[in-house]
């Protein structure tokens, strides 16, 4: 396929914009690839959003019905960043119009979706990506290197957690994260499904879990349409709804490995504010990542370090991607950056007609971890993963 591939981006919120950048920043940072994501057209039902979009991004044109991309030749990939409630129909059809698709995790608003998604986009033979950003962190590209050549010997325990401060104000909008109707279910889907991608990524398949979930805020202030995002906050005596789906799920968990870990994720909690992290040890050392310090490495190898202890490792131009955005060690990169080089990786599988990772058949492994743990809260004891792919 052509190196100039064209962009259809339905839905212009936070995910929409950081992704349209992702995809401005490939010529800019990654040159050499020869990669030259065209952005053809945006659908979104707010207006001042399509407006933003064509004037300030250089989208080509815009609309509020997004099936109108999926009819036209120029756009190679469809991008679904619109609430999770609306992955399933878009992704089908893209699938069934002969697209490209990437979808914001968590691919479908409760895991039977994912599944449905999963299974037209591979009938279809369309090349699937997938949002789980946080993988393509250098430093954790770098752990995942460490693990493959056996430094850390074998791996014994893994501990993640994703533990956001986006719903621990109170007076924190009632956005569609927070309802069961229009986000499937809350923290499941939207940060366990990173943390559970990180630890697959890392760790291999998980194979069973116990689980527990809470709402912590039970109402929330009503939002505008279209206006804000879920950092928005209302005010003392606005109108308030119920809070329907979970802030918190905590999870032990087996892998087929062997190892024993556990996962935690709140939305509510106060103290760290993105704090998508995870240790992990093995039988000859250890390592532990932090998004809130995605630079930095604690590392422990004790047969290759001079004196006993975690070090700290600092990202730079040595590692994965890093040095495309800026050279030298200790100069940082950022959040955004993920999202380039996830969309760079994406695009290369596209241009080079070859399965992409992680695809869908990831968020379909996910998903089937995320359905036992929902099946553990019901019965309240150990879960196998079952896996939910349809034939
Ligand atoms: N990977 C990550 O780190 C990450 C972070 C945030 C969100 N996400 C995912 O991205 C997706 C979007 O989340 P967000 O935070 O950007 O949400 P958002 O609310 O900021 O944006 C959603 C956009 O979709 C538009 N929209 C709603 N209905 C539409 C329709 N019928 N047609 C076209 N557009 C429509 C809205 O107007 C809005 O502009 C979700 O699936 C979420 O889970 C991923």
């Amino acid at each position: 396929m052509s190196k100039t591939i064209g962009i259809g981006l339905i839905g212009f919120g936070w995910m929409g914009q950081a992704h349209s950048r992702a995809y401005r920043n490939i010529p800019v940072y990654f040159a050499e690839t020869g990669l030259e994501p065209r952005l053809v057209a945006i659908a979104d039902t707010v207006q001042e959003r399509i407006e933003l979009a064509t004037k300030n991004f250089g989208f080509e044109s815009g609309t509020a019905d997004w099936r109108e991309l999926l009819g036209r030749d120029d756009i190679d990939v469809i991008d679904v960043t619109a609430p999770n409630a609306m992955h399933e129909e878009i992704a089908v059809a893209a699938a069934a119009a002969g697209k490209h698709i990437f979808c914001e995790k968590p691919v479908g608003i409760e895991p039977r979706a994912t599944a449905v998604i999963e299974q037209a986009a591979r009938k279809a033979g369309a090349i699937t990506g997938c949002g789980y950003n946080y993988r393509w962190a250098p430093m954790v590209q770098y752990t995942k290197q460490l693990i493959d050549e056996g430094r850390f010997g074998e791996l014994t325990h893994y501990r993640g957690r994703f533990f956001s401060m986006y719903g621990r104000d109170r007076l924190g909008l009632l956005s569609w994260r927070f309802k069961q109707d229009e986000a499937g279910y809350g923290v499941l889907s939207d940060i366990m499904s990173h943390a559970i991608d990180m630890a697959q990524y890392l760790c291999g398949p998980i194979v069973k879990v116990v689980s527990v979930k809470e709402i912590f805020v039970k109402e929330r202030p009503l939002p505008t349409p279209g206006a804000g995002t879920h950092y928005d906050r209302g005010k003392p005596g606005d109108p308030t709804g119920p809070v329907t789906n979970e802030d918190y799920v905590g999870a032990l968990v087996e892998f087929a490995s062997g190892v024993r870990g556990t996962l935690e994720v709140d939305r509510s909690i106060f103290g760290p504010q993105s704090s998508m992290a995870f240790e992990l040890n093995g039988s000859k050392g250890a390592a532990g990542w932090d998004h809130e310090k995605l630079n930095q490495l604690q590392l422990y190898l004790p047969e290759e370090q001079p004196t006993d202890g975690f070090i700290e490792v600092l990202s730079g131009d040595a590692y994965s991607h890093h040095g495309n955005f800026v050279p030298g060690g200790g100069n940082s990169i950022g959040y955004e950056d993920l999202k380039t080089i996830e969309a760079l990786e994406y695009l290369k599988a596209v241009a080079e007609d070859r399965p992409n990772e992680p695809s869908f058949a990831d968020a379909l492994a996910n998903a089937s971890v995320a359905a036992a743990m929902v099946r553990s809260w019901e019965s309240e004891k150990w879960e196998q993963v079952v896996s939910l792919r349809i034939d």
